[in-house]
Formats: C-alpha cells, structure tokens, sequence
C-alpha cells in the first residue's frame, strides 16, 4: 500500500497520537482533545518532557547543520513529526539550497500538515511520504523517495525519537536495511529516549503511552548503541542530547534530560 492509499484512512481526533502530544509538549497547536488529555497525564510523571522535546528539537538541528556543513545535501527524516519550526528542510537549504529532504511519518495527520507546508515549497526539492518505520523496505523502494534520492550519493537517514515507538523490534534491526542501503560515508542520526536514569518516572511516561495505545519503550545507551553497527560514531558519541556538540554553554537541567542522541558515519 502506497501512503496516498492508506492516507485515505484520513487523520483520527479520537485517539492520542504521538505526533500530536509531541506538537503539544513543544506548544503546538496541531493537536486534538483526546492527545492533550494523554499528553498531560505524562506530564504529570515527568513535567521535564516538554524540556526533553525542545532540546531534541535543538539536538536535530544542530546534527543537519553540522551535516549540511559536511557537505551531506540529502535528507530522509522518518519519524519526522508536524512540521514546527525549523524543519529539516529549513535548517538544511539555510546552509545549501539545493538539498532534498524526504518527510516520512506513519501519521496521517502529519501527511496532511506536511503536504500544507511543501505546498508553499514550489521547488521538487522536498517530498512527504505516508510510511512506517517497520518496513524500511517498503520505504526504500517508494517512487518518491527514488525520484529524489540518489543512493550512490551522500545521504542523512534521521531517526529522531522514533524508534522508541517500534517498541518489539532491536532497533539495530530496524536500521539495517537502511544502512544497506546507504553508501559509504552515509550518514545515522538517532535520538532515543533512555530509562539509565529517572527510571521510575520514565516508567510511568510509558505507561501513559501504553493507554493511549502508542506503546514505546525507553531503552539503555548499549541498546541504542547496537543501532549503530556498522557505523563509526561521531564526536562526542552517544550522548544526552544537550551535549551533542552544543552551540554554547550547556542550560538544561541534565539529570532531567533522560533522551540520548547521536551522530554515525557508515563505514
Ligand atoms: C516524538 S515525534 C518526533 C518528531 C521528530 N522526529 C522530532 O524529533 O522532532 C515521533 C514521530 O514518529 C512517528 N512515528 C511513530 N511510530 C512510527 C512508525 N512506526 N513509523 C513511522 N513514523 C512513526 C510519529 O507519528 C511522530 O510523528
């Protein structure tokens, strides 16, 4: 099923949806009743996620600019959310405006918002695909991403706080088609929540998760290191996300920042 087919099952307002309980923790206002009220019960156990989403949001930056600066002008950004501010796109053609950047989420909602957006984009430089994580081969052989991805080429894969929510399968599974098909020198980046610590109210954020039928799972650094096979590491490593190559001095409150990002080179 392309995402066009399944998109006609049309975004549901009944139900909680990750996308939209991240929009709200970030001040968003592309979110529904039924995600609020499941967003403020994890609040509750951890009124840090709203720190937790923006400094993820910082760390996403701060990798595509650092990539974009590399010389990377290809972007596949899964997971990728609502459009916000600054947008993959936006920090990437800041630096290089001929880059292309593919938007893939499972989300109709997001499908609808993003199209909006790339509407005013006029460029063939961007695209918004309805796929899932799970099924990377699916993605990887989509029209759209073929027309503007060029795999001989060098390219970003984002995984940004998403592979918490494929909560049955290692996340180094669910990367390796996606590392096979990228070239040498492609690039990983990953952020990922973590029970190292705060594990209790981490604990009771996936229990909210779990009702609102979006289970995910906080995993430990080994763990979402194993995503990384395959991959050298970028400096500074598998880190807290404020600590990845930060612009200045580091202001979060760390020990409440229980979300770990990282950068990976394909060798
Ligand atoms: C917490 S948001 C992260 C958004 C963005 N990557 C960021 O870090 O700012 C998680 C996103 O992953 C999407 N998502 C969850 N499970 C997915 C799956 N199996 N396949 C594709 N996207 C998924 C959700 O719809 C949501 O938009």
């Amino acid at each position: 099923m392309t995402g066009d087919e399944k998109a006609t099952d049309g975004p549901r307002a009944d139900a909680a949806h990750p996308a939209r309980m991240y929009d709200y923790y970030l001040g968003g206002r592309d979110n529904y009743q039924a995600d609020r009220v499941a967003a403020e019960a994890a609040l509750g156990a951890a009124p840090e996620l709203r720190a937790i989403a923006r400094e993820n949001r910082a760390f996403l930056r701060r990798a595509v600019r650092h990539l974009a600066d590399s010389g990377v002008r290809q972007f596949i950004d899964i997971g990728a959310g609502l459009p916000t501010r600054e947008n993959v796109h936006q920090v990437a053609q800041e630096i290089a405006p001929e880059c292309r950047v593919v938007y893939v989420d499972n989300d109709p909602t997001v499908l609808v918002h993003a199209r909006a957006l790339l509407s005013t984009h006029p460029l063939g430089r961007m695209a918004v695909v309805q796929a899932d994580v799970r099924d990377p081969e699916r993605l990887l052989a989509d029209d759209q991403v073929r027309s503007l991805i060029d795999f001989a080429r060098p390219l970003a894969v984002l995984l940004v706080s998403v592979l918490q929510f494929v909560p049955d399968r290692e996340p180094q599974d669910v990367v390796a088609p996606l590392r096979d098909a990228m070239p040498r020198g492609g690039h990983l980046v990953v952020s990922h929540p973590t029970q190292d610590f705060r594990a209790g109210q981490v604990g009771q954020v996936a229990s909210t998760y779990h009702r609102a039928k979006a289970p995910a799972v906080a995993r430990r650094k080994a763990e979402i290191e194993r995503a990384f096979a395959g991959f050298e590491l970028l400096e500074p490593g598998i880190v807290q996300t404020p600590l990845w190559r930060p612009d200045g001095p580091v202001t979060p409150d760390l020990p409440l920042i229980w979300m770990y990002g990282a950068v990976g080179r394909k060798l």
